[in-house]
């Protein structure tokens, strides 16, 4: 039986690198996102590179009946081995200026498409008693995040989400992970304006890393059982600090001390 893994923002970034470092292990991998010509650029590289199967799915998971679609199509295929749930972006700007359909997409794309498409993996990947889920959440989903309000708030929700569903999982071979990267170098901030030539910093706490390190980090994290993966020593122990600070603390190193009467009694 093929061993099929499925991988949705497949056209750059990290799911481009997680179509890459995942071909060797499995026969088929379905190459899901909106840009055509980017998808048929990799589907290229890796049929140049191997005897996979790569199939090009366009679709938009903004679409309410698209996720339903795509999760029937999940649902039948008795070869999952792997679901990586990685399609996202982030909106800018005030949650009451920004347009309520940008939102709602949003939450479609990072919610409800990463909750369908488990949903459905789940259902194979139980009854052959293994597989593997990585959703992808962000070192976002341990602070707040003002201004892409609900990038952190939905970020927050897949990494939950994760958790629960790893700790259902505890006792079979299905392994789940919440993948929570920091700054990686990819599409994901020229489309919010900023210029990656200064945005990108080599070293220090908020240093950037590779697309190629993150998937390679989450895979070696995957493979000995972790289910909340960070990649990068910095973001390890930014982490570290975010889940014991108070918020209070957070706020006044994230140069918003003037919100932290919010918090006071
Ligand atoms: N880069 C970072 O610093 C960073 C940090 C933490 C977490 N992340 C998370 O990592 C994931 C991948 O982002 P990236 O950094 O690799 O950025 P990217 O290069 O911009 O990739 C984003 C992917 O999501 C897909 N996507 C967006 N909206 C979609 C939609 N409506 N339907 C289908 N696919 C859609 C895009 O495909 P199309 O445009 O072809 O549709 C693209 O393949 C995201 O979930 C992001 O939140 C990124």
């Amino acid at each position: 039986m093929s061993r099929i893994a499925i991988i949705t923002g497949a056209s750059s970034g990290i799911g481009a690198e997680f179509s890459r470092q995942l071909f060797s292990s499995h026969d088929e991998l379905w190459l899901i996102g909106r840009r055509e010509e980017k998808l048929n650029q990799l589907a290229s590289e890796l049929r140049s590179r191997s005897e996979v199967r790569v199939i090009v799915k366009i679709l938009d998971l903004s679409d309410p009946h698209v996720i339903e679609n795509l999760a029937s199509l999940v649902e039948s295929e008795s070869g999952l081995e792997t679901l990586v749930n990685n399609a996202g972006y982030a909106e800018d700007g005030q949650f009451n200026i920004v347009d309520w359909q940008k939102h709602h997409d949003l939450m479609t794309v990072h919610v409800d498409a990463t909750l369908r498409l488990s949903h459905s993996a789940l259902k194979v990947m139980t009854a052959k008693g293994r597989g593997s889920i990585i959703n992808v959440s962000s070192v976002a989903s341990f602070v707040p995040t003002p201004n892409s309000t609900l990038y952190g708030a939905s970020k927050s929700f897949i990494r939950s989400f994760s958790e629960a569903l790893a700790i259902e999982n505890k006792d079979n071979e299905i392994r789940i992970q919440a993948l929570c990267p920091g700054f990686t170098i990819t599409d994901f901030h020229e489309k919010l304006g900023l210029n990656p030539d200064k945005f990108y910093k080599k070293r220090g706490m908020i240093r950037s890393w590779t697309s190629e390190y993150v998937v390679a980090e989450s895979l070696k994290d995957l493979n000995k059982g972790k289910v909340v993966s960070v990649p990068g020593w910095n973001y390890k122990l930014m982490v570290m600090l975010l889940r014991r600070l108070p918020i209070t603390l957070l706020l006044w190193m994230l140069g918003r001390g003037d919100a932290t009467h919010r918090y006071s009694e």
